[in-house]
């Protein structure tokens, strides 16, 4: 199958390309590398040192023999876009190209119009390219389980069957979002099921939960294939996070109570089971939706397995709870249902001991390129503007004593606005 993978260059997209290359798809990376420029921005680096595009898929060659072709350029760029539908014809069309971090379009306005600029206005180009130049190609949209929020009632996979007035129904399922990027995806799930109705596209919504871990089969071949590994308070998710203040010897940052409850699934499975819904499409005009995640997890109970696994490995590790930056319920009700990805065949990388502990030798490996007053939230969502830079550079001990947010001048976007580039291998 001729897979296109937008953000292939990304955390998830990277991981992907890669499996789907060494099932023996022929696979395309589509990106603008805006997230590299992320880094610069907030002055944050990942954990593991990430080469250059063109290098790891030199590297992918010459391990493989296997050529993944890449495609520069912007998303938001229509023309660009359109021209690399038409250049490499895919069959399904992966797409991660999006801002996806919730505390950088919480940041000021210019990042949150910039967020959902950025992701809608992308993913209405793609519908459109679709559209125009292969409307029969299967597009799988990564959504997240955050577009659903912590309803009181248990959660559908898209839609609910209900009984109002005497009548009865089948509707999306309500979304209650918690960010501006969130609100982002909710959107481009809205785009999404309005062209599968009005032009009979074909799409399958993954509403994935909170990706950890950094090695698959495919990134572990060589150190040049590594993957990102984020833990700065923007763009760093919370086990990752959590496995390198414990290497590192700072406590844990629990926001609030910790009873937040989320969806959360190991990275191998994020790349199965996006081959799995690529392996199975949707049918024209179906619209479909899949929970994807394998486990849930208080934030709490992540941070004491962290705090017990670091115990095993000779660390001492604590616990530090932070007035919560974000507005969200700290203990409530949560039962997502995620079962259509498991009965097509995933077969889940359940949390484990050795998944722990092999996150946390990660960690301790590049334990020297940790920079500590990353660690610490500085994006507030009560404020409607927060200078990150006005806490740079304090330590992450003092900054954790005295939770605070500043209002400033908000930091300039770097927008990548690029032409279109095609390379192969
Ligand atoms: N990482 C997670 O835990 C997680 C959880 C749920 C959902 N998701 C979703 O999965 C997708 C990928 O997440 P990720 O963690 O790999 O993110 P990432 O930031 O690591 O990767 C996104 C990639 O897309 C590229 N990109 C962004 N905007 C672009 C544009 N306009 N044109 C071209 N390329 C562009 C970036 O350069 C980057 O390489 C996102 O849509 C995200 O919302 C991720």
């Amino acid at each position: 199958m001729k897979i296109a993978v937008l953000g292939g260059d990304g955390y998830c997209g990277w991981a992907t390309a890669l499996y789907l290359s060494n099932q023996g798809h022929s696979v395309a990376i589509v990106d603008n590398f805006v997230r590299r420029q992320w880094d610069h921005e907030l002055n944050a680096q990942t954990l593991t040192p990430i080469r250059p595009l063109s290098d790891r898929l030199r590297v992918w060659q010459s391990l493989t023999g296997k050529t993944i072709e890449s495609f520069y350029g912007d998303v938001c760029d229509y023309e660009f876009l359109a021209a690399t539908i038409c250049d490499f014809e895919p069959d399904a069309v992966v797409h991660f190209a999006e801002q996806r971090s919730a505390p950088y379009s919480m940041i000021d306005r210019n990042h949150a119009v910039f967020t959902q600029v950025n992701n809608v206005v992308g993913t209405l180009n793609l519908l459109f390219a679709l559209r125009e130049h292969r409307p029969d190609c299967h597009l799988v949209k990564l959504g997240t389980m955050g577009e659903y929020g912590t309803p009181n009632i248990d959660i559908e996979e898209g839609y609910i069957a209900i009984e109002h007035n005497g009548r009865k129904d089948v509707l999306p399922f309500p979304k209650q979002p918690g960010s501006f990027y969130h609100l982002s995806k909710v959107h481009d799930s809205h785009n999404i099921m309005f062209t599968c109705k009005i032009w009979g596209l074909r799409a399958t919504d993954l509403n994935q939960g909170v990706v950890y871990g950094t090695m698959t089969d495919e990134t572990a071949m060589d150190e040049a294939l590594i993957n990102r590994f984020d833990y700065d308070d923007v763009f760093g998710t919370v086990l990752n996070r959590f496995c390198i203040q414990a290497a590192i010897g700072q406590p844990l940052t629990v926001y609030g109570k910790g009873g937040q409850t989320r969806g959360f699934l190991d990275i191998r499975d994020t790349v199965r089971c996006i081959e799995i819904a690529c392996d199975n499409p949707a049918g024209r005009g179906e619209c479909r939706v899949y929970n994807q995640f394998t486990e849930q997890f208080c934030v709490r109970d992540l941070a004491d397995m962290v705090v017990a696994a670091g115990r095993k490995m000779g660390l001492s590790v604590d616990i530090d709870h932070l007035q919560d930056p974000r507005v969200e319920a700290e203990d409530h009700y949560y039962n997502a249902k995620h079962s259509k990805l498991i009965e097509l065949g995933l077969q889940p990388h359940y949390l484990s001991d050795s998944l722990l502990d092999s996150l946390m030798n990660i960690a301790i490996k590049y334990k020297d390129r940790v920079d500590a007053s990353l660690m610490f939230p500085q994006v507030n969502w009560r404020e409607p503007r927060n200078d990150r830079r006005l806490q740079m550079g304090k330590t992450a001990r003092t900054s954790l004593a005295a939770p605070r947010f500043e209002n400033g001048a908000a930091e300039s976007l770097v927008r990548a606005r690029t032409k279109s580039v095609r390379s192969k291998g």
